[in-house]
């Protein structure tokens, strides 16, 4: 579908899509972060990682990241990323996905051909590393069958790593008694964080340069600020609101997106960011000052008052 304002700005692409596509990654602290965890738990001889963070905060971004950072020649990944399954059917996926036959297999056949294959690829050298996205939508039977799948051993190490990415729920469920066996595996936990102010702002720039600006539409340090308060730094909302700021300065003609346009987008959209709409002074500063300067001059006027009325 045609974008009207790719053109006009000289865009090659749209610049904030709601795709976790790896082309537009944006390395920030905790991602750094993320990462360098993830290495710990392959260097590690078994366990599991847990990375988890609010809707819309890049999980799935990163868990791209972290495969596409995987070297082919020593790992073997299997990427689950809609985890809403049986035992059978996570088998046959996790085979699928490491370039295995499954056809008409019992789960226990399944189950002996994953066995069979990590053990093999295990002496030459090669582990094998599962990931599952959306990991709160796992039953728990699953997860007690995933804990189960990695119990699979040699006689000095476990051969399958497993990183879950979720949403915080999770880490909730992990906490009741029946999980505590999953619980107890998980040695690397780490939550991912929003951007920060000076984050959304290099983000908004990096992001339009990579579509192929080269400098219009321009974000206001005080547009981005305003995205920043509005989207919590969460980078769907930053995307989905920088697009929106966009599309308005488009159909005015402008090429600049200033704090104005984006209060006016918010109030516009009347998303779930209404807090900072409702919050005017979060909008308009400049309220404050004359608020300010209303007091001031109540405050003297009542001085001046008693004063009168005090020399009489
Ligand atoms: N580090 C990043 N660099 C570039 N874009 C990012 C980054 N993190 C998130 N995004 C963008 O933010 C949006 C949401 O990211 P993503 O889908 O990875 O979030 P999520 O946490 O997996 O969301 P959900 O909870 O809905 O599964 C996407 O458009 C993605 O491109
Ligand atoms: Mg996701």
């Amino acid at each position: 579908m045609e974008i009207p304002y790719l053109k006009y700005f000289g865009l090659s692409e749209k610049p904030f899509g709601l795709t976790p596509d790896p082309l537009f990654y944006f390395e920030t602290e905790t991602h750094r972060e993320a990462l360098s965890h993830l290495d710990f738990l392959l260097g590690q001889k078994e366990g599991f990682a847990l990375v988890y963070g609010d809707v819309g905060l890049g999980k799935t971004t990163i868990s791209r990241i972290f495969l596409s950072s995987l070297d082919e020649n020593i790992y073997n990944t299997a990427l689950i990323l809609n985890p809403i399954m049986d035992e059978d059917e996570l088998l046959r996926t996790i085979l699928k996905e490491l370039g295995l036959k499954t056809n008409g297999s019992s789960r226990k056949e399944l189950y002996d051909a994953l066995e069979c294959f990590l053990l093999k690829e295990h002496r030459m050298g090669k582990e094998t590393v599962l990931v599952i996205d959306e990991a709160q939508l796992l039953s728990n039977e699953l997860l007690e069958f995933i804990r189960v799948l990695s119990n699979m051993e040699t006689e000095k190490e476990k051969i399958l790593r497993t990183v879950l990415f979720a949403q915080p729920e999770l880490v909730e469920r992990l906490k009741e008694p029946s999980m505590r066996h999953l619980a107890q595996r998980i040695t690397v936990t780490y939550k991912l964080k929003p951007f920060s102010e000076r984050d959304v702002r290099h983000y908004i720039t990096y992001r339009l340069i990579k579509a192929g600006s080269k400098g219009t539409p321009g974000f206001t340090k005080g547009a981005a600020r305003l995205i920043y308060k509005a989207s919590n730094g969460y980078p769907r909302l930053v995307n989905i609101l920088s697009d929106r700021c966009m599309l308005s300065v488009y159909s005015k003609s402008k090429a600049i997106v200033n704090k104005k346009t984006v209060a006016r987008v918010l109030k516009e959209e009347n998303i779930s960011l209404t807090s900072v709409i409702k919050n005017p002074l979060l909008v308009q500063p400049y309220r404050i000052i004359v608020l300010c300067l209303v007091g001031a001059i109540l405050i003297l006027l009542a001085l001046y008052v008693v004063n009168v009325l005090g020399l009489r």
